[in-house]
């Protein structure tokens, strides 16, 4: 097998040279760097990344622990994620730690243990032990899709301090953030601001009892969609009435069950918004199964568009993620942090956008529009879909 001197022989180039190339560590002249792959071309030289990690102490290589991964909103955060990481030159290790704390804490340990450079993680309900572990091992870490309470960040800091308190240290409590501790950095989708927008368009069709499926308890998507229902009502003006937010558990026969409740009230809504893909199926399942139609019994909008939304009938009015980018944008800012650990820690909240179609009760289009969900004036532009 050639090694790293047999490729420098070849190109007639120092080993050194030959690894600036490889590892992009350093620049290297065009007419050199050719011939070194060249060499490694004629040769068929395979870099032993075991031996490089070895010297280097980086593997190249992030851990993602994201749950649901059949899920199409994670799939494809998990195309964003993969893309950005091939494009940096860094391979992927996957876990689903189908949002249980403890299995959460096993497989972000075990992609621990496989020295990735670091991890990017959307957070169970419930991620103290996650949290204490990664801190307690500085793992650099990027939360995705749900942000971690800032009350969580400071519990553990408070048993940092205690610990080092013990051990005659000097950590800061309270602060978060004690010297050589890691950064949490988060990057999720705005979620508030787009479930409002779904609640003030059925409000504006002249529903006046809007129900939401909400997700599972403990999320910060789930408590962010339903602040943005409760902010959509008071904007529009309409009174709240708590009956009318049944959690579905973020799953689709949670959602069921849900969307059942709220058509047995005594006064049932007329509208329904769904917070999340799993959950739309779910309230669809429940509506046939009592007979309701959409939009013509009870209107529908929903959190979260994907590939077949299009195609129901009627045409799912949505929010659209941007997973994908929120995939590729964990990537960036985890490799800034493995750039420089030290930098402030960020909360990126990428827009969404409102997806017009037909389960609201608005008539046929030629074709779905996209507004932004986000921005108060937003405009609006042509989506490439065809009805
Ligand atoms: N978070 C955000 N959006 C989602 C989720 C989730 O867990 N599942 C489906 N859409």
């Amino acid at each position: 097998m050639a090694t790293m001197t047999d490729v420098a022989r070849c190109a007639g180039v120092s080993v050194a040279t030959v690894s600036h190339v490889l590892n992009g560590t350093r620049p290297v002249l065009p007419h050199t760097r050719q011939a070194v792959l060249d060499a490694v071309d004629t040769l068929g030289y395979t870099p032993n990344t075991l031996a490089r990690s070895l010297v280097t102490a980086r593997t190249r290589s992030i851990g993602l622990a994201v749950s649901a991964i059949s899920n199409p909103y994670f799939t494809e955060i998990l195309q964003g994620v993969e893309a950005a990481a091939l494009e940096a030159g860094y391979s992927l290790l996957i876990a689903d730690p189908h949002d249980d704390p403890r299995h959460e804490r096993t497989v972000v340990q075990l992609l621990h243990e496989r020295r990735v450079d670091g991890m990017i993680v959307a957070p169970s309900a419930e991620p103290h032990d996650l949290v204490r572990y990664l801190r307690r091992h500085s793992v650099p870490t990027v939360f995705l899709d749900r942000v971690i309470d800032p009350r969580v960040l400071e519990d553990t800091a408070v048993d940092r301090a205690v610990a080092s308190k013990a051990a005659g240290g000097t950590e800061e409590a309270g602060t978060g953030f004690g010297a050589g501790t890691p950064r949490f950095d988060q990057v999720c989708a705005a979620s508030a601001e787009p479930t409002a927008r779904l609640v003030t368009h059925l409000a504006g069709l002249g529903h006046r009892r809007i129900g939401l499926v909400a997700g599972l308890p403990g999320l910060s998507t789930t408590s962010e969609r339903i602040a943005g229902y409760r902010d959509g009502l008071t904007a529009a003006g309409l009174a709240h009435d708590e009956r009318l937010i049944v959690s579905g558990h973020s799953e689709s026969s949670g959602a069921e069950q849900a969307t059942a409740v709220l058509l047995g009230l005594s006064d049932p809504p007329t509208a329904l918004v769904t917070a999340n893909n799993a959950m739309t199926i779910g309230a669809l399942s429940a509506l046939r199964r009592h007979g309701r139609s959409v939009p013509g019994d009870l209107a529908l909008c929903c959190f979260d568009d994907f590939a077949w939304a299009d195609l129901f009938s009627p045409r799912l009015t949505a929010v659209a993620q941007p997973s994908r980018e929120l995939g590729a944008t964990a990537v960036r800012v985890l490799l800034d942090r493995l750039a420089e650990p030290d930098r402030a820690a960020r909360t990126v909240r990428l827009p969404c956008a409102f997806v017009h179609r037909t389960s609201c009760g608005c008539p046929e289009e030629p074709s779905g529009t996209v507004e932004s969900a986000t921005a108060a004036s937003s405009t609006l532009s042509e989506k490439g879909t065809v009805s």
